[in-house]
């Protein structure tokens, strides 16, 4: 990322292209209870224009995934938190750091994981702190994963967030189902219901939650529940690096 700092032109080029590339969606979805938006972030570029999702983690840090922010300077990313229709409210908070984890792989999504640190703190009039879920997914395990992604192949993102309730699917089938898309490793998760409900472009980031807590993060599939698994990054294997992280960055930083 460094070799990058003084050619701007070129990270703003990176962060459109990265628009423009694959992410996902949700279909099949409902519109879920408005504090939703209190911890649920929208990642823009300077236009207002939905690139991808995060969650707020602390009272200044969001998590999204590594390919969304991979390549883009902080300057050219805005957050917008505190609300789950972006046509109507949101606050917008500019971003300090880029945090890409240090084993992100984009050829095989692995390790697809990234720190934001914003510029102040988020205001707790309208933004929430989610709670990391420290313990280990399990299949079948019910999530709820929420998203302002396209409701349609090729289709725009949505200003409404919609929401889906998932449970966590078999690894192995998972694994089998994808295996001539990318390897399905350990750090990841799969969550499948059936043909039109999953996720779409725009999607990619977003959190998923267990028991109201931050489980996963939404990573790659085959956009727009054409029937394949959608799979995501788990949030436990990660627990450690992101603790220490934030608290390299800032170390009064608060958290849940
Ligand atoms: C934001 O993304 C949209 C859609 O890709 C693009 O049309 C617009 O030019 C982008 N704006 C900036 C500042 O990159
Ligand atoms: C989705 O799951 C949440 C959390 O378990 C539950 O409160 C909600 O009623 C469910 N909504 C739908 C539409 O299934």
């Amino acid at each position: 990322m460094n070799k990058f700092l003084c050619v701007p032109v070129i990270l703003f080029w990176l962060f459109a292209h990265v628009q423009g590339a694959p992410s996902q969606r949700i279909v099949g979805g409902y519109e879920p209870p408005p504090h939703y938006g209190r911890f649920h972030v929208s990642l823009q570029n300077l236009t207002g224009y939905h690139v991808c999702g995060g969650a707020v983690v602390s009272d200044r840090h969001i998590i999204t995934a590594a390919h969304c922010v991979n390549g883009a300077e902080p300057e050219y990313i805005k957050a917008v938190v505190g609300t789950t229709n972006l046509a109507v409210g949101g606050h917008e908070y500019d971003v300090k750091s880029v945090l890409i984890h240090d084993d992100y792989s984009a050829e095989l999504r692995k390790n697809d994981i990234a720190i934001l640190e914003i510029i102040g703190i988020f205001d707790s009039k309208h933004v929430d702190i989610l709670k990391l879920y420290r313990k280990e997914l399990l299949e079948g395990d019910p999530l709820t994963l929420s998203g302002f992604g396209a409701q349609e192949p090729h289709g725009v993102s949505s200003d409404q967030m919609y929401a889906l309730n998932l449970t966590v699917f078999s690894q192995e089938t998972c694994r089998f189902a994808m295996r001539y898309n990318r390897e399905v490793f350990d750090e990841m998760f799969c969550t499948f219901i059936q043909l039109g409900q999953g996720t779409c472009h725009g999607d990619s980031g977003s959190p998923i939650l267990k028991d109201g807590q931050l489980a996963g993060v939404v990573s790659w599939g085959i956009p727009c529940a054409v029937g394949f698994p959608d799979v995501h990054t788990r949030i436990n294997p990660y627990l450690f690096w992101i603790f220490e992280e934030m608290g390299k960055s800032n170390d009064c930083y608060r958290r849940q």
